[in-house]
């Protein structure tokens, strides 16, 4: 089995934290990165990894992997991204057909590890017999920036992405609907046999890239136009809206998703004030109550409430709890003016 781990997304709604020379992912909020705890959770099955990433972002990976040990690991490095069935088909691509694959993301975090690596178990025996598999998470709020998997037992009855919030409360009320984890498992050639039937330009796009793409010791570069011809999908629209091959198996991990401010508030573990104020650095605090303080200053406030304020040397981001989503546009309209 090999982990295979995405992380060459741009993280752009934790702006401006995560850059598109720095995302999320590489960013330390501990000791380790999110993108190190998942190469550290994964070496338990998998004693190698295949890691995507941006061409940019290349030696961010490198350079923290040596940090927490010598894995056996090889790149594919996009020019451009191409979104995350570009990413899983190149890494297909390069494999055995029969070759088992563990799909991972790269900004989340899983506190129940014992629980993990029994679901992998059952996945991998999935995997063995040809289906692509999914994690599902039991939903907590009608979150819309997720993939719904609709469940009979393991059984998939459809799988909706990022419905909107009036789909997403029907769901949670119906009851039998999971978060999309956004991991999988699957076989090389099951994965491609499906993304050939349903996204087809996608398939042989990615397969005209990576044959020509650049070879050398244990990295793949894939060229710039080839990566430009590739239709920017994510695997959930291109593969998992559509196949009827896929298995669910629910998944009680203690997961949570670290692509929000809000997120980062409820499930990190730094510590909280007596008033829930969670600050990086010291924070003179006057009346103000569960706030997230993300700056190298001290940050005093007064009478303030469930704010965002995040401090770099070029950004400020101030926002309130519940709108962070919007920072998305702020990136938007920088790049408009860059
Ligand atoms: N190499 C590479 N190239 N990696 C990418 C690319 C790309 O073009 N785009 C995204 N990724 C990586 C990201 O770094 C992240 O680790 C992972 O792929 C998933 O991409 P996101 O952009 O974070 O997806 P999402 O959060 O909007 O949605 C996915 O995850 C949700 C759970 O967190 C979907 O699978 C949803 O269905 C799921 O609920
Ligand atoms: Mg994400």
């Amino acid at each position: 089995m090999i982990n295979v781990i995405l992380c060459g997304g741009n993280g752009t709604r934790l702006w401006p934290i995560s850059r598109t020379l720095f995302p999320k992912q590489f960013s330390k909020f501990g000791n380790t990165s999110f993108f190190q705890d998942t190469v550290l959770r994964n070496s338990k099955f998998s004693s190698k990894h295949l890691i995507i990433t941006n061409l940019d972002q290349q030696f961010l990976a490198k350079d923290q992997l040596s940090e927490i040990q010598n894995f056996t690991s090889s790149y594919i490095l996009e020019p451009i991204g191409r979104n995350t069935a570009s990413a899983i088909a190149l890494a297909c691509h390069s494999l055995d057909r029969d070759e088992i694959i563990l799909v991972t993301p790269s900004d989340h975090r899983i506190q129940n590890e014992q629980e993990y690596e029994k679901i992998i178990d059952q996945g991998k025996k999935l995997a063995e017999e040809g289906y692509i598999v999914t994690f599902g998470i039991k939903p907590t709020h009608p979150e819309t920036g997720y993939g719904y998997i609709q469940a009979n037992n393991n059984s998939v009855v459809s799988f909706k992405e990022k419905p909107n919030l009036e789909v997403a409360t029907q769901y949670i009320d119906t009851g039998n609907y999971y978060w999309n984890s956004g991991m999988f498992m699957f076989n090389s050639g099951k994965f491609l046999s499906e993304l050939k039937k349903y996204a087809p330009e996608i398939y042989t796009k990615t397969k005209e890239a990576f044959v020509s793409a650049e070879k050398y010791d244990q990295n793949i570069v894939i060229q710039h136009e080839k990566m430009m011809s590739i239709p920017d999908v994510s695997v959930d629209y291109a593969v998992m809206e559509k196949s009827d091959s896929i298995k669910i198996i629910p998944s009680d991990i203690g997961w949570s998703d670290m692509g929000s401010f809000e997120s980062l508030y409820e499930n990190l573990d730094l510590p909280k004030d007596n008033h829930g104020n969670i600050s990086k650095n010291k924070n003179i605090n006057v009346n103000s109550k569960k706030n997230l303080i993300l700056s190298n200053k001290t940050v005093a406030t007064i009478g303030i409430e469930d704010l965002i304020i995040v401090d770099t040397p070029d950004a400020l981001l101030v926002s309130s709890k519940g709108f962070s989503h919007e920072v998305k546009e702020v990136v938007n309209q920088l790049k408009v003016e860059n």
